[in-house]
């Protein structure tokens, strides 16, 4: 799935900026698998990853990948930070 061109673009390539450009859906990022051979460590990996990140923002300073102003969005229950051209 993650190395069809038409999804993936130079699938080959490293370029963490094609989650921004284009919104995934369930169907075709699926970084952990499906089905019953779904990822058996998917809860501790989130849990590594929180760590990594309190790490991240503990010792770097970092900036916004454009200039673009954001906005707070409501997302079910929960509020998050987008672009201002995703309204
Ligand atoms: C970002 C981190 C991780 C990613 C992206 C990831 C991704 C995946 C994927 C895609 C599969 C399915 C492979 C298939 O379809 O055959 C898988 C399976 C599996 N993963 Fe992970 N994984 C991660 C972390 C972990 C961790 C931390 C553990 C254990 C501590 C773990 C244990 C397993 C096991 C045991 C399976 C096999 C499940 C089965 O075949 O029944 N994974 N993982």
């Amino acid at each position: 799935m993650h190395r069809r061109p038409d999804l993936y673009p130079e699938p080959h390539l490293f370029r963490p900026q094609r989650f921004i450009e284009r919104e995934y859906n369930s169907y075709e990022y699926i970084s952990f698998g499906g089905g019953a051979r779904r990822c058996l460590g998917i809860h501790f990996a989130f849990y590594e990853m929180k760590i990594v990140l309190a790490y991240i923002l503990l010792h770097f300073q970092l900036k916004l990948y454009s200039n673009k102003p954001i906005s707070p969005v409501r997302r079910g229950v929960t509020f998050c930070l987008v672009e201002a051209y995703q309204w």
